[in-house]
């Protein structure tokens, strides 16, 4: 890959942008390309213009004339040829790489994949080296990624490096690896086309990062767990036991953390007969050290499991589904697999006497981006491990708001809900105690004193209110109902 090439490909698709293409598409067609239908889309880019032969180039992955090909990419022509980003067949052109347009709030950027399979509904079975675009997962990895200003920062997986340029916004240092060669060059790609320095290597989770530690890791593995015998999809699947890949990096990941690092991974686990899945996990975290939240999303049946991966796959129609579906699952019986979990681990190297692990489902909606809310959770933590948390002043946060239930024209409610409104929102029934102890914290009080303000006002004991409400403080410091 040359610099002047990647260099002139850049100032040609300066204007290539999200906005751009929507501007383009319309609402209509946008959210039709969202379903994977390019129709909508050929009717509005008909124009010939450049910014319509990009998008039926990549978004529609459509042949166009080379002429409209060449002259869209100017001066980048060749470069765009000898990158490998489109083909030439006669008077025609075509895309044989995706060139996405992505951003996010600062940030234009562009990133290089593999083609997105099953436009109108072709299925095409994808080839074991297939380089994943932006997925659903990866936007969810971003949005749940702490972004504090660190050091070095370790994309694991990186397939089209979409994760290093969201990392390299708060980074001193990006590396990224993957086991896929055809990713490490893509991601390379991304990383130049962006303007960006990213260490890209090739090998195993932690293998091309030996002795090395980071601030942040973020890792959307290959969490797909499928019959050891099927084919395999590098960008889903590895040759370990089950959901082993998960369990590798949540054991491995302590000797590659700073003090104070965190690793951040999507992951699915299996629930086992007979083993709650929360017992599994924390067998894996608990010899770690490290503190730990984890958030099952989803738990998921398996047949609806087996299905929605073989049609990830573009096996949904095709020779043998039926074979492979039923494979699937005599394969999750041998094992004594009962279903499948979804979900979000945080690790955090804190270095406690006692670490603080929270394993829980948590299927609610969330607001996103909630990596805020996981970099706050470090701050709770450490305010539960100082302890006293009768002795210190506490703060109603900010985005907690409060919902009253009863019969009508009764003078009290029959039910207090109280919710954060950010983050992972949680929400609590409170009894009038928790209520009026909530409305008071702003800072000025100890939990104790406004305990005992309330005992006095309520004609209750102080020592045994404040012994049946320390719990609930601590839960509401471990929500983030309460900030130090
Ligand atoms: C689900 S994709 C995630 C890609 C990208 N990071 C994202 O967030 O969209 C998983 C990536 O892990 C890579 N991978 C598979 N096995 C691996 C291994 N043993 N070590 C490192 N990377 C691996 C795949 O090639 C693929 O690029």
């Amino acid at each position: 890959m040359s610099g002047s090439d990647v260099g002139l490909l850049r100032e040609a698709i300066a204007d290539f942008t999200v906005d751009a293409v929507h501007g383009v598409l319309g609402d209509e067609a946008w959210r039709a390309l969202a379903r994977s239908e390019t129709v909508p889309g050929l009717r509005v880019t008909a124009d010939g213009s450049r910014l319509s032969t990009l998008i039926r180039l990549f978004q529609l992955q459509s042949v166009v004339p080379r002429e409209s090909a060449e002259s869209a990419f100017g001066p980048a022509w060749e470069a765009a040829r000898s990158l490998g980003l489109v083909e030439v067949d006669g008077d025609d052109a075509r895309a044989r790489l995706d060139l996405r347009p992505y951003g996010d709030e600062s940030h234009d950027w562009w990133v290089v994949c593999d083609l997105t399979p099953g436009l109108d509904g072709r299925e095409n079975p994808r080839d074991p080296l297939y380089v994943l675009g932006i997925s659903e997962a990866s936007s969810s990895l971003a949005q749940l990624t702490v972004r504090p200003e660190v050091g070095r920062a370790l994309d694991l997986g990186t397939g089209c490096g979409v994760q290093a340029l969201h990392l390299a916004g708060h980074s001193r240092e990006v590396v990224a690896t993957d086991v896929n060669p055809r990713a490490v060059q893509l991601a390379s790609l991304t990383a130049a086309l962006n303007g960006l320095d990213v260490d890209v290597r090739d090998g195993s989770l932690f293998e091309p990062v030996a002795g090395e530690r980071f601030d942040l890791i973020a890792t959307n593995p290959p969490f797909v767990v499928s019959p050891p015998d099927g084919d395999r999809l590098v960008y889903r699947e590895t040759g370990f036991d089950g959901d082993d890949v998960v369990r590798r990096i949540v054991t491995q990941a302590h000797d590659h953390l700073t003090d104070g690092g965190w690793c951040q991974l999507l992951a699915a686990w299996i629930h086992r007969e007979g083993e709650p899945w929360q017992e599994r996990l924390a067998s894996w975290i608990e010899p770690t050290g490290l503190d730990a939240w984890v958030v099952q999303r989803e738990r998921v049946d398996l047949p609806e499991y087996a299905e929605m991966w073989l049609a990830d796959a573009g096996l949904r129609h095709a020779p043998g589904h039926v074979e492979r579906y039923d494979r699937w699952l005599s394969w999750f019986a041998e094992q004594g697999t009962e279903a499948m979990g979804f979900g979000w681990i945080t690790l955090r190297k804190a270095e406690r006497a006692v670490p603080q692990v929270r394993i829980e489902e948590w299927t609610t909606p969330v607001a996103q981006p909630v990596g805020a809310d996981f970099l706050a959770w470090a701050g709770r933590t450490d305010a539960l491990d100082a302890g006293d948390l009768l002795g210190r002043c506490w703060r109603l946060a900010s985005d907690v708001v409060q919902e009253t239930l009863g019969p009508v024209g009764a003078a009290d409610p029959a039910v207090i809900r109280v919710q954060r409104t950010e983050g992972l929102r949680p929400s609590r029934q409170v009894d009038t105690v928790e209520a009026g102890f909530l409305s008071a914290c702003d800072g000025d009080l100890t939990a104790g004193q406004i305990l005992d303000a309330l005992a006095q006002l309520l004609d209750q004991d102080p020592a045994l209110l404040r012994g049946r409400y320390g719990p609930v403080v601590a839960d509401l410091v471990a929500d983030g109902f309460l900030v130090p």
